[in-house]
């Protein structure tokens, strides 16, 4: 069966504007007073298939076949040349091979002839190389020229359909795995909320994540291939964790809460970490999901070394790592008091600076293990009254980058996610008119869900992301400002 005619993904209930111009009426009325028309975004549902309808492969080179031929490994139906008028549920435009900025155009030109052809909330990816300054001028041109056209693609597309790039650093195969698990990410549901945004690849990743082996080499040029043509893959994408233990601080509630679901929905067993006062929530989360309950104030000298000792005593492993606990204290830095400012550095960061100590350390964790961290797109653009929440989160994207040479050694990753205008209890307190502008200042005009940003973390944790490491992954729909 192919991603065409199976049934459509899951349309989660989204903010009641949304919902209302999404109906004939309201659709007409947005449309006749130029109001912004959100989509119903196409979030993941393990039945639904990755993306809905064909997928086109831009790129002439030995790249593109390649990827072209992991994507029918998949099962997709795929397209080496467009069909006038036929639907499209994906673009991948491979350009792993550009050395001039003139090299842009045609490929590109291609990509535009179909824009109008996609279907809902459709993807359009690119795959290329990261400008570095070992490059001559005319290839860093090029290459960061695949960066200025993402991020404006991304603005353009409607209906809930993205445009993001996948980046191969250290001159890794457009098709290996790290970066065909990258390409998954965003063909899928798991990245509604992300827009406009780059991963990058570091490491070719695990082997064993994509398998091409049995696809003739010359199916990929043919007009059309059948999706039928691929082998079976060797990665279990549905529960990519399973077997693994992970835990999640700060999962009483909001995004920790919907983080350890998704871990749980993905196959980890996983340890629910909270303050004592939030107790019986977090026991709800952690029955709901048959993971573990430890109350535990992670700013606590000890507080990495007792999550070791718990995951080891319970389970006899600790893979996975997520840094979640977090709190805002605001004020403008001339009314800010020290206890306001301490109390955000402390658990937003020095915490964690602390526990990954701890965990390091351990070389049964170290050896592969995940860690995780949230951090916040006002640590990226800044937001007022927020001085000491954003020197936290900006420090948190510091430690990451840092800490993954560390990690990197033993095998580990260490990634951090950077979640935007995420529809929480935290936001809700917002005042209406506030939280409706903060919510439509992104490309996708809604705000995300906490399960978008849970996505983003199961993503980093699988096994198939092995070789994505020192990411920071905006999960804002493209947000417009810090927040
Ligand atoms: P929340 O306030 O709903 O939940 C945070 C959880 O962390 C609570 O259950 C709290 O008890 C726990 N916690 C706080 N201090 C702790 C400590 N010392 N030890 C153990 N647990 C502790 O917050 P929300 O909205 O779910 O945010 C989660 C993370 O996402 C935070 O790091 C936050 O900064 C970040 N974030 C949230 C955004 C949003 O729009 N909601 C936007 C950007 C980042």
């Amino acid at each position: 069966m192919t991603a065409q005619n199976k049934s459509s993904a899951v349309r989660e209930k989204a903010d009641k504007y949304t919902e209302f111009v999404s109906s004939g009426f309201g659709k007409d009325l947005a449309k006749r007073l130029g109001l912004p028309q959100p989509a119903i975004l196409r979030r993941y549902s393990p039945a639904a298939p990755l993306v809905d309808g064909p997928i086109l492969v831009v790129g002439q080179g030995a790249g593109a076949d390649a990827v072209a031929r992991a994507l029918l490994s998949w099962h997709q139906d795929v397209r080496r040349h467009a069909t006038p008028k036929e639907k499209l549920g994906a673009v991948v435009a491979v350009l792993d091979e550009l050395a001039h900025p003139e090299e842009l155009s045609a490929p590109m030109l291609t990509v535009g002839a179909v824009l109008r052809d996609l279907h809902k909330n459709a993807r359009v990816v690119s795959i290329s190389r990261p400008a570095t300054t070992a490059d001559t001028p005319a290839v860093a041109a090029a290459r960061n020229g695949v960066d200025g056209i993402v991020r404006s693609l991304a603005k353009e597309l409607r209906a809930g359909a993205t445009a993001n790039g996948v980046l191969l650093a250290n001159d890794i195969a457009a098709d290996s795995p790290s970066a065909m698990a990258s390409l998954r990410f965003f063909l899928s549901g798991r990245s509604a909320f992300v827009d406009g945004q780059f991963l990058t690849a570091s490491t070719a990743g695990s082997t064993e994540s994509v398998s091409t082996e049995s696809v003739p080499t010359e199916s990929v040029s043919a007009e059309s291939v059948s999706a039928e043509s691929g082998s079976a893959e060797a990665v279990d994408w549905e529960k990519p964790l399973a077997g693994n233990v992970a835990v999640v601080t700060g999962a009483a509630r909001g995004i920790g809460a919907a983080i350890a679901r998704t871990l749980s929905r993905d196959g980890a067993t996983v340890i629910v970490v909270d303050v004592p006062a939030a107790g019986d929530h977090l026991a709800e989360v952690a029955n709901d999901i048959a993971g573990t309950a430890m109350q535990l104030d992670i700013t606590a000298e000890n507080a990495g070394a007792r999550i070791l000792e718990l995951a080891m005593e319970r389970y006899g492993r600790l893979d996975v790592v997520v840094h979640n606990a977090g709190i805002t204290r605001d004020k403008l830095l001339a009314n800010m008091d020290a206890a306001k400012w301490n109390s955000v550095i402390a658990v937003n960061i020095a915490s964690q600076l602390r526990m990954n100590e701890a965990f390091l350390a351990n070389t049964d964790f170290a050896t592969n293990g995940r860690i995780i961290s949230v951090a916040s797109t006002s640590g990226i653009a800044g937001n007022r009254g927020q001085t000491n929440y954003a020197a936290s989160k900006a420090g948190v994207m510091g430690m990451v980058r840092a800490t993954a040479p560390l990690l990197a050694v033993h095998g580990g990753t260490v990634n951090a996610v950077a979640p935007g205008f995420i529809e929480t209890d935290m936001t809700a307190k917002i005042p209406f008119a506030t939280r409706e502008v903060a919510r439509r200042l992104n490309s996708l005009q809604q705000g995300g869900k906490p399960s978008d940003v849970a996505e983003a973390i199961a993503f980093f944790a699988a096994p198939a992301a092995a070789g994505v490491t020192a990411n920071v992954l905006r999960v804002c729909g493209q947000n417009l400002v810090g927040q």
